[in-house]
């Protein structure tokens, strides 16, 4: 039985579909992962406001957008997410006094920010907002895509389709503008075994994707692979599929781990307009984590902690998420109530 994974199983047989019809140029900036599509829109604002130095961000972050906007040399100030993954904007608000502020907001595991809120803010305050839709492709909130929330925003696409890398970054305002790459470039030795994934066990072990971020050396934006720019050009996924198979692997674990040791985002309201990335939850101690680590292997299915913390955010976390959120696969590649009984 295969593995079943956070992100989707690359399909060579989608590559070959996508191969095989004549290839469209896609009009849009593409990057090989989220964190690069952060990274060019941040030299973009560099550029563009000489006052900008420092960008707000959540506490709540993986080391890999740290890591990313320390190369870039602007300073970080955090601001706090609570337990409910929710933001006190008031205290938010109230903590930004620079000029211009940037403000990163993540829309965590596929659910919206409180835009409601945030927007609001926004009228007050001369700020740019940075939308984080790592987590999620297919979601909405009052019928407008997460993703045109932020004056800017960006995703990653290999989180839900299965693609080796890519990130689109999109610019909803008038006052940025990013200049179309057309840019590709050919398979990294990581995205090649991430490819083989599904072949062979052998690779789940470790990614090495990882290993790209080199902490002491400046790395440009980087641009997707090719065979993944191809498949978004010419590949139609099923959108209404991904996001029903989801929702009912996602509501799945909601029965399966409810009556177990862990916690629930209650606040995250699963409805037909959102597409989850993962089922998050998490434990009191460090035994229970492990112990569905284990149980996660002992059943062929990855489990998760997220984030990995940046050393510098260390500092500035609440008690709530040192130890880290699990996360369960929703992956529309697998029908969790035939696996698990
Ligand atoms: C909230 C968040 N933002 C950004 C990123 C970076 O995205 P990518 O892996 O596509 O570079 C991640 C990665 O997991 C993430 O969780």
């Amino acid at each position: 039985m295969k593995r079943v994974t956070i992100q989707p199983l690359f399909k060579y047989s989608i590559l070959f579909n996508a191969v095989l019809s004549p290839a469209k140029d896609i009009n849009s900036n593409l990057f090989m992962s989220g964190r690069y599509a952060l990274e060019r829109s941040l030299l973009e604002l560099i550029k563009k406001h000489k006052q900008f130095e420092k960008i707000y961000i959540p506490n709540l972050i993986c080391e890999e957008v740290v890591t990313i906007i320390e190369n870039t040399g602007i300073k970080i100030e955090y601001y706090n997410i609570n337990h409910r993954l929710q933001i006190d904007t008031k205290m938010l608000e109230e903590s930004i006094t620079d000029k211009l502020s940037v403000i990163l907001i993540v829309n965590y595991f596929g659910f919206p920010s409180q835009w409601g809120r945030i927007n609001e803010m926004r009228k007050r305050k001369q700020c740019i907002i940075i939308e984080d839709n790592t987590h999620s492709l297919y979601s909405s909130l009052n019928k407008k895509k997460l993703g045109c929330y932020g004056d800017i925003s960006f995703n990653s696409f290999r989180k839900i389709l299965p693609l080796l890398s890519g990130s689109e970054l999109i610019s909803n305002t008038k006052d940025i503008v990013f200049k179309n790459t057309h840019e590709s470039r050919g398979l990294n030795i990581s995205e090649i075994m991430y490819s083989l994934r599904g072949f062979k066990n052998l690779f789940m072990k470790k990614s090495s994707r990882k290993k790209n971020i080199n902490k002491n050396k400046y790395l440009p934006p980087e641009p997707i692979d090719i065979f993944s720019k191809r498949i978004l050009g010419n590949y139609k996924f099923d959108k209404n599929k991904i996001k029903m198979i989801r929702v009912k692997n996602y509501h799945f674990w909601y029965n399966y781990l409810r009556n177990q040791d862990l916690n629930f985002f209650d606040d995250l309201k699963l409805n037909e307009n959102i597409c989850p990335y993962v089922f998050p939850c998490y434990a009191d101690n460090n035994e229970i984590v492990n112990k569905w680590i284990k149980w996660g292997n002992e059943h062929n299915i990855n489990i998760i902690t997220w984030p990995k913390y940046h050393p510098s955010t260390i500092p500035f976390l609440n008690d709530d998420f040192k130890k880290r959120i699990l996360c369960f696969p929703v992956n529309q590649q697998f029908d969790l109530t035939h696996i698990i009984r």
